[in-house]
């Protein structure tokens, strides 16, 4: 595809739409749109617009339609595969003035909010009349709901309350073409023609704008408890998760951490963790729900299989200073692996009782290509964050060996029965895997939706899949 540049009098027509002091267009203004959290990519848009309005979106998208410039819808930039770099030049949309929390809805426990509100900020919105919005990945501070929809987020609590896909019921959505529409309807089922809002969500902003969100809320739960268990190795930390389950247990979180990310994050922020010389790997589960007697019961049930599978420590949180870190050590992990080493991190999601598998064909294939990993992520969803980290592989490996292991490593979760990424998307520098999971009739099937969207491919080009 054959984009065009913004020429001076394309900027005066995006000024008049947008505003002027709306429209970024130097160098330093544009250097925070140039790169997300992903390892360390820059590409700087030719302009940076924060439009204030769906009409004004709509108006934008008809004039690059018209002279077919590349248009890149942008959250927080928390995103960890480059799903809002501008790799094709062109605009960088960003959402961040769609921060409002519309209306909370205590009648039908619904909520109806715009893109660019922080994560964490509605959930306590939410929490204030009671109410639970689950979905809380670990940038729940600083990231926007609309890169969530964006990416179809996660976070520790999939495990008993699912994904954002569950909560989304109704999009307000700017397609390409400039057309607005509602995808669905605000109810909690939907039986009435192609589900466009499920197509919305995980689509990373390559097939419309999403401009309002009409989600569902739950009751919050009234009681939790946190226990953090010790294992002399990844392996018998990973049999015990899916036994678990088998136990009649549905924890709200499970997390897997490996030693070496807990260290860094205790270096990192100085917390006082009590390790012993032989705590090879850690899981930090949570129970919650509205009865205590439920809620001791399903301890005891889980305490019986981390045992069973040769759990040396179980350490409860008395008090929530102490659940705060022990959740501060899980969340901070990617942070503190990043401030670490170079890496480059994957987010492999298997059947979770293959887990056990997957971890150990990691290491395997790290100790052929000869790189470390940390891995620790949302074991009860079967899904793996996978830091690769360079430590003494050469520079030279690095740039040339490592994608042959990379290669391997989804070789082998795909054989497990699982898929590339969990929650962080495919975006931008998982794409040239997708190959090894999906079919020519997949990539026939995708472009086919894109170009009935998108026919000109504007829209967030060069992610997903080539065209
Ligand atoms: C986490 C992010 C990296 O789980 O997904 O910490
Ligand atoms: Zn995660």
């Amino acid at each position: 595809m054959i984009y065009n540049k913004i020429t001076e009098d394309i900027l005066t027509d995006i000024k008049q739409i947008i505003g002027d002091e709306w429209v970024i267009s130097d160098r330093a203004g544009m250097e925070k749109y140039s790169h997300d959290e992903t390892e360390d990519l820059r590409y700087y848009p030719e302009v940076v617009v924060k439009p204030g309005n769906t009409a004004e979106i709509s108006t934008l998208l008809k004039l690059c339609n018209r002279h077919l410039i590349p248009v890149t819808p942008r959250g927080a930039g928390t995103g960890l595969s480059g799903g809002a770099l501008p790799v094709m030049g062109g605009i960088v949309l960003a959402m961040e003035r769609f921060n409002q929390v519309l209306d909370i809805d205590e009648q039908n426990l619904q909520a109806t909010v715009e893109p660019g509100v922080i994560t964490e900020e509605f959930m306590n919105q939410a929490a204030a009349k009671g109410l639970l919005y689950p979905i809380d990945p670990a940038s729940k501070g600083s990231c926007f709901i609309g890169g969530n929809i964006a990416h179809g987020s996660g976070g520790p609590r999939v495990v008993k309350y699912g994904t954002i896909r569950e909560y989304v019921l109704n999009l307000e959505v700017v397609l390409p073409s400039g057309d607005i529409i509602w995808t669905g309807a605000n109810t909690l089922k939907y039986a009435s023609g192609y589900n466009l809002t499920q197509l919305m969500i995980g689509s990373e902003g390559t097939l419309g704008v999403v401009t309002k969100i009409v989600v569902k809320l739950i009751p919050a739960p009234t009681v939790d408890a946190l226990m953090m268990a010790s294992f002399n190795s990844n392996q018998e930390a990973c049999e015990a998760v899916s036994a678990v389950f088998r136990a009649g247990v549905i924890p709200s979180t499970l997390e897997f951490m490996e030693r070496k990310g807990v260290q860094w994050v205790i270096d990192k922020d100085g917390l006082t963790f009590d390790m012993k010389p032989e705590d090879a790997a850690f899981l930090l589960i949570e129970v919650d729900g509205t009865n205590p007697d439920v809620i001791f019961d399903d301890c005891e049930k889980i305490n019986a299989v981390l045992e069973a599978h040769g759990c040396t420590n179980v350490l409860f949180a008395d008090t929530a200073t102490q659940k705060e870190e022990l959740w501060r050590i899980r969340r901070t992990m990617g942070v503190s692996v990043k401030a670490n080493s170079v890496y480059k991190e994957e987010d492999t999601v298997v059947p979770r009782a293959a887990l056990p598998q997957l971890i150990k064909g990691i290491k395997e294939i790290g100790d052929r290509y000869g790189f470390e990993s940390v891995c620790y992520g949302h074991a009860g969803d079967g899904n793996l964050h996978v830091n690769i980290v360079k430590a003494n592989m050469s520079d030279v490996d690095w740039n040339t060996k490592l994608n042959d292991g990379i290669t391997e490593l989804f070789e082998l979760t795909v054989a497990l029965g699982g898929t590339l990424s969990g929650e962080h998307g495919i975006g931008f520098v998982q794409k040239d895997f997708m190959p090894i999971k999906y079919s020519p009739v997949h990539f026939e099937l995708w472009r086919g939706i894109k170009q009935v969207f998108d026919k000109n491919y504007i829209l967030n080009p060069a992610k997903i899949f080539n065209r």
